[in-house]
């Protein structure tokens, strides 16, 4: 093993090498088995400690971090949006020195990407990213899992509709490029990524033999490929304001029964969720009453239908959380 990710932090799919995730992908793959058939996971025996830090809402992200430490045999502390001093009264570097002496490890889902960095630069015990405004490494752990599952490889042909410039979009980009996949990223071209980060992902493309494609053709997107993937149109943190605009530019790149059927016969379809597929969300609702649409970046068909993966990937986030923190922490 030429490679040590004990201590490392997970900023961006970017900062770590291809034989760093692809190990990340391996021992989860453990972790999952060991965990169905009833094995003890409790390696730490409560001698260490995390904390979960999140200033954005989160259903999946902080119940995989917590139940993957609790199976760990590992104490957690949970810090909402309120109620610490970070950012207010103290500062991140102050909080990430402070926080180092208490904990073992830190997640930490934020708005500017900058915030992660600096918790990460500071804290002498490893960060990881449960979400910034740029991207969200730990949901490329599941999503890969999940693809190895169903097609047992990753050089596959994987489209992304919707908001490509999110960070959904960008890390998806990078996961691919890692993973030696054919990466297409179908929205308009207005959001698509930063010239600067394509130019990163096909770097990494180039060893690995992937490919970094974008289009504004749903067809040309979507023909044979083996996942379509989606995100919600509007990324927690960006104004109400953008709804208007932002329906008006992806309606038409809407994962729906037509888009599919576009696609490889052992297709399947993903999202990280939370996503809008009906109207049965506060959300949902408010869109529907004042945009007349009754879901929006997939069809419920779509959703509920045997090609969806979406509640294997979700499962799946607590599985490969547990082998980035056991990877980091020098298990
Ligand atoms: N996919 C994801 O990160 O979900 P949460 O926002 O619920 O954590
Ligand atoms: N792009 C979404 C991802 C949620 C998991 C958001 O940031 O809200």
């Amino acid at each position: 093993m030429s490679f040590n990710l004990h201590g490392k932090n997970l900023m961006t799919i970017r900062d770590w090498t291809n034989e760093e995730v692809k190990h990340v992908l391996n021992l989860s793959k453990v972790l999952k088995e060991q965990r169905y058939t009833g094995q003890s996971q409790n390696l730490m025996n409560h001698k260490k400690n995390i904390a979960v830090i999140m200033q954005k809402d989160s259903t999946r992200t902080r119940s995989a971090f917590e139940v993957a430490a609790f199976d760990l045999g590992m104490n957690v502390t949970y810090i909402g949006g309120t109620g610490s001093q970070m950012g207010k009264k103290e500062s991140i570097e102050d909080t990430a020195k402070v926080l180092s002496g208490f904990y073992d490890g830190i997640a930490f889902r934020c708005g500017a990407h900058e915030d992660v960095e600096m918790l990460g630069k500071h804290s002498m015990v490893p960060v990881w990213n449960a979400l910034s405004d740029d991207f969200h490494p730990t949901q490329m752990f599941a999503d890969y899992l999940t693809i190895i599952e169903e097609f047992n490889r990753t050089d596959i042909k994987f489209a992304f509709f919707g908001d490509a410039r999110s960070n959904m979009g960008n890390s998806l980009m990078l996961m691919a490029a890692h993973m030696g996949a054919e990466f297409w990223g179908v929205a308009p071209k207005e959001l698509w990524p930063k010239e600067k980060l394509q130019k990163e992902a096909k770097k990494i493309a180039k060893l690995t033999g992937a490919s970094i494609n974008f289009t504004e053709n749903i067809e040309k997107g979507a023909k044979n490929a083996h996942v379509i993937y989606t995100d919600v149109w509007v990324s927690m943190g960006e104004p109400d304001e953008v709804w208007k605009e932002r329906i008006k530019q992806l309606v038409p790149y809407r994962v729906t029964k037509d888009v599919m059927d576009l696609t490889h016969s052992r297709s399947i379809f993903m999202h990280c969720l939370p996503g809008f597929h009906d109207t049965n969300t506060k959300v949902g609702k408010e869109i529907h009453e004042k945009f007349g649409i009754d879901c929006m970046e997939v069809t419920d068909e779509v959703f509920r239908s045997h090609k969806s993966r979406v509640m294997v990937e979700a499962e799946n986030r607590m599985h490969t959380i547990k082998a980035i923190m056991l990877a980091t922490m020098g298990f």
